[in-house]
């Protein structure tokens, strides 16, 4: 184990998650161990960790941090065996919440990315000093920036864009107390349209910068680049998408612990009372023939779920079920819930973060919409793929990259994974729902077909890692 990274990051996978971001954080640095990679993470000392990870050895002390009072490192291990460093300053993270709302926010991260800059260039005092230091999105991503600006020597930096949508945006002000010089607040530097940018000084400093899908790797030099599309654009040489995976030891259906009953490719028709116990749990009719689609969602503007909205007549005229399992924008909260009230044996809405209904969904449901506007990569439709849940996607980002349309064609040449469409509208999203409706009622067999090719489909986490590797070693070996 020679090469030492560090990954810096807000959510780790079952402790503190809130989307995404806390699945890769937990399965990457698993998946690059295995390739002999001796990954380290640092994350805010949220209780939960301090728990997950205890005994806990205090490595660093330093001193009060962004106002934040006394910040300490502390070094424990991820039950995956992983060391994981944990920044504890109780005023900044008390919660579980990793996104607490609160005026600190931006002092806060600043003190987890001037953190993971301080482990990158001095090292945890116990000889351990990491190569490279991968942080993740915005709440990280001044650690680029407080390492370049520090000068040589130091670690090289790789920034993961996990969603462009979130760039931690906040005023001038907070240069200083940040500990950046003034004279980075400018276009080439951290000022993004007279804002002090976080993600945007990730995208300028970092050594190289990575997407989780080729396809948003290319959208985000566009429309889908939020603003910072030139930037990506003039820094495109160092810029890769590289695909997400499924971190195969917690989605399983044949092991999962959280479904009634596991099933497996080789055994489908043991799928039916994971979905026969769904609509029990959800208080829908227990009817092996009526199909049951279904939402597990953030509930952000991105997501396209206003389009399911739209599409609510065809569900109640078609007879087709509609789970729905989110938490998010309080006006689409409202209005699921109001469906669910007005249509209880069509609809059934769960507001909240749900782990296991999050598991009994991908296993007993049919169909699993993901309609998204932008989706960076998007797990939901992968862990529906192994689950048999046949994804209803539009085509964007990580979607489009990882299910294959049931067009005539890809469907006679044995390719087909689910249905795709292409315009945000709600008239595209009713005629893929009327394909997929129409092959689960006339053509069962060929569904069938389809959920095996899906459940057979390999995206795990080797792949992936492979590609971080050579990543590394590339930067490591590059003079740049
Ligand atoms: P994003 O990171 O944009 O939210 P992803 O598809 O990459 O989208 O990841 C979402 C992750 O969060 C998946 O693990 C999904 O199962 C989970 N998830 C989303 N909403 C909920 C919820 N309400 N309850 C349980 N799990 C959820
Ligand atoms: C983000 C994206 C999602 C992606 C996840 C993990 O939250 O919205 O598309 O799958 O990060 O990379």
């Amino acid at each position: 184990m020679n090469l030492r990274i560090l990954f810096a990051g807000t959510e780790l996978f079952p402790f503190v998650k809130a989307g995404g971001l806390g699945d890769v954080m937990a399965a990457l640095p698993k998946a690059l161990r295995a390739l002999g990679v001796d990954v380290r993470l640092l994350l805010p000392a949220h209780p939960a960790l301090k728990q997950a990870a205890a005994p806990l050895e205090t490595v660093l002390t330093l001193g009060d941090l962004m106002g934040g009072g006394e910040a300490r490192v502390l070094l424990g291990r991820c039950p995956a065996g992983l060391p994981l460093y944990l920044l504890d300053q109780p005023a900044f993270f008390h919660t579980d919440a990793p996104y607490a709302p609160g005026g600190d926010m931006p002092l806060r991260f600043g003190s987890l990315a001037w953190t993971a800059a301080h482990l990158g260039r001095h090292g945890d005092g116990q000889g351990w000093k990491p190569a490279i230091v991968h942080v993740h999105d915005w709440h990280t991503a001044l650690a680029p920036a407080y390492l370049a600006l520090g000068g040589e020597p130091r670690p090289r930096t790789v920034l993961t864009i996990h969603n462009l949508a979130y760039q931690g945006l906040f005023p001038p002000d907070l240069l200083a107390p940040l500990g950046l010089p003034a004279a980075c607040f400018q276009p080439d530097g951290v000022e993004f349209y007279g804002k002090l940018g976080f993600l945007k000084a990730g995208l300028v400093y970092a050594d190289r910068i990575t997407t989780v899908s080729p396809t948003y790797a290319r959208e985000i030099l566009g429309p889908a680049g939020e603003g910072l599309e030139g930037l990506l654009r003039l820094r495109n040489g160092r810029l890769r998408g590289i695909l997400n995976g499924v971190d195969g030891d917690i989605w399983n259906p044949a092991t999962d612990p959280l479904l009634p009953r596991p099933f497996s490719l080789e055994d489908l028709p043991a799928r039916l009372p994971a979905k026969l116990a769904l609509q029990r749990e959800l208080g829908l009719r227990e009817a092996p023939d009526t199909p049951l689609f279904s939402v597990v969602s953030r509930f952000a503007p991105q997501k396209g779920l206003d389009l399911i909205l739209e599409n609510l007549p065809w569900f109640q005229a078609q007879g087709v079920q509609l789970a729905v399992l989110g938490q998010g924008d309080p006006d689409l909260e409202a209005r699921f819930l109001a469906a669910a009230r007005l249509h209880p044996e069509r609809v059934a809405v769960r507001i909240g973060f749900d782990e296991g209904l999050s598991h009994r969904l991908y296993g007993g449901a049919d169909a699993l919409l993901v309609p998204s506007r932008r989706e960076p990569c998007g797990l939901t439709q992968l862990y529906a793929l192994r689950y048999g849940a046949l994804p209803v996607v539009r085509a964007t980002g990580g979607l489009a990259d990882t299910v294959v349309d049931a067009t005539p064609e890809a469907t006679r040449e044995g390719r087909a994974t689910g249905f795709v469409f292409g315009e945000a509208s709600p008239g595209a999203l009713k005629e893929a729902l009327d394909r997929a409706l129409s092959l689960y009622r006339n053509r069962h067999d060929t569904w069938v077909d389809l959920q095996r090719r899906a459940m057979a489909q390999d995206f795990g986490w080797t792949q992936p890692a492979r590609q971080y590797l050579e990543l590394y070693e590339a930067l490591l070996a590059s003079v740049d």
